[in-house]
């Protein structure tokens, strides 16, 4: 079935709800109050920003919906289950199951190439060696990566890296999908690109895609704005999404993304190979991935295995 975007769903439908969540954090005398008495339904099929000044809830608010934080009082319900009063034993779970998060600073493994990041999530996710090299690549060619699914974050542009980090956010299962001002380090152009590759994430009705965002040029996209002030949350009315936003990435979009790839290519003084030698060091790339996946943690970030990557808000090493 494919979801109405504007909020009529029936309750199959509602990924994420919140009710009357509220958050304090105890700073020095006095408690800040950061997120207050907010009720949210996220439903499958919506695309919602969420627009606040600095300093206004919206991060806490993303982590109490991402199950990162919980909340000081109120209830959360994922897929209609409760899971306020779950603890860090069975909420790592959900966390893989149903939610993927995509940052401004987008929190790649610097050492590890396009592919390996996003096998790297899969393999958290249980995905075998075999399924996560053929899903990882699939993954990269949906979000147009397949040229250039083999460099690292370094030899990849903002817009590219940030193209990674959503691949990454879609693997498995993962329905709710939440952004920290994803365009925020993009040019314009290129900032578009990726709301629009979010946006299309959204179109078969399966997703929900929550966005914080400065950028009141992006509105365009969403089916939903929601405001909030001081902690206190505003939702708005269902709009409908415009005929521009929902249109598929067009090829000349595409044929810049490989432009973008080749002039990386030459920037690093590397011959752009012949397509039958690419794909044959693709090949013998994934072959070394997947061993180096199996291996464990990746060299060089000096974390205990990569759940932070693409789950917890951490500083970027990726070298923005
Ligand atoms: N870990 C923390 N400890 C104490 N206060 C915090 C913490 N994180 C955020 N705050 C405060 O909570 C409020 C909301 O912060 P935040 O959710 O980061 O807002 P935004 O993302 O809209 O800028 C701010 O007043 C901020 O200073
Ligand atoms: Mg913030």
């Amino acid at each position: 079935m494919i979801a109405s975007p504007f909020g009529t769903n029936g309750d199959g439908d509602r990924l994420l709800h919140l009710q009357a969540v509220s958050k304090e954090y105890s700073a020095g005398p006095a408690a800040v109050r950061a997120v207050r008495s907010v009720n949210l339904t996220l439903t499958r099929g919506e695309f919602v920003l969420l627009e606040g000044p600095s300093g206004s809830g919206k991060t806490t608010l993303l982590s109490i919906m991402g199950l990162l934080m919980k909340p000081s009082h109120g209830k959360i319900y994922l897929h209609g289950q409760d899971v306020t009063t779950l603890g860090e034993d069975h909420l790592p779970a959900l966390r893989l199951k149903h939610v993927g998060f995509i940052f401004q600073t987008f929190n790649l493994f610097p050492a590890l190439t396009a592919h390996q990041n996003v096998a790297l999530a899969l393999k958290l996710k249980g995905v075998g060696w075999r399924a996560r090299r053929k899903e990882a690549t699939r993954l990269l060619d949906r979000v147009g990566l397949s040229d250039c699914m083999h460099r690292k974050p370094m030899e990849l542009s903002g817009g590219q890296r940030q193209r990674v980090s959503i691949a990454r956010a879609l693997c498995g299962s993962a329905d709710v999908l939440l952004a920290d001002e994803p365009t925020a380090a993009l040019d314009t152009e290129t900032g578009l690109s990726i709301m629009q590759l979010l946006k299309e994430q959204t179109l078969d009705g399966q997703r929900a895609v929550f966005v914080v965002t400065h950028d009141p040029r992006l509105q365009k996209f969403a089916t939903r704005v929601d405001r909030i002030t001081d902690g206190q949350l505003s939702v708005g009315k269902p709009l409908e999404g415009s005929p521009l936003a929902a249109r598929p990435e067009d090829s000349t979009v595409r044929a810049r993304r490989v432009e973008d790839c080749e002039r990386i290519l030459a920037a690093a003084e590397m011959p752009t190979p012949e397509p039958e030698a690419l794909a044959a060091q693709q090949d013998a790339q994934i072959a070394r991935d997947v061993e180096g996946a199996e291996e464990g943690t990746p060299a060089g970030n000096g974390q205990p295995g990569a759940a932070g990557a693409a789950h917890t808000p951490q500083p970027t090493t990726a070298g923005e």
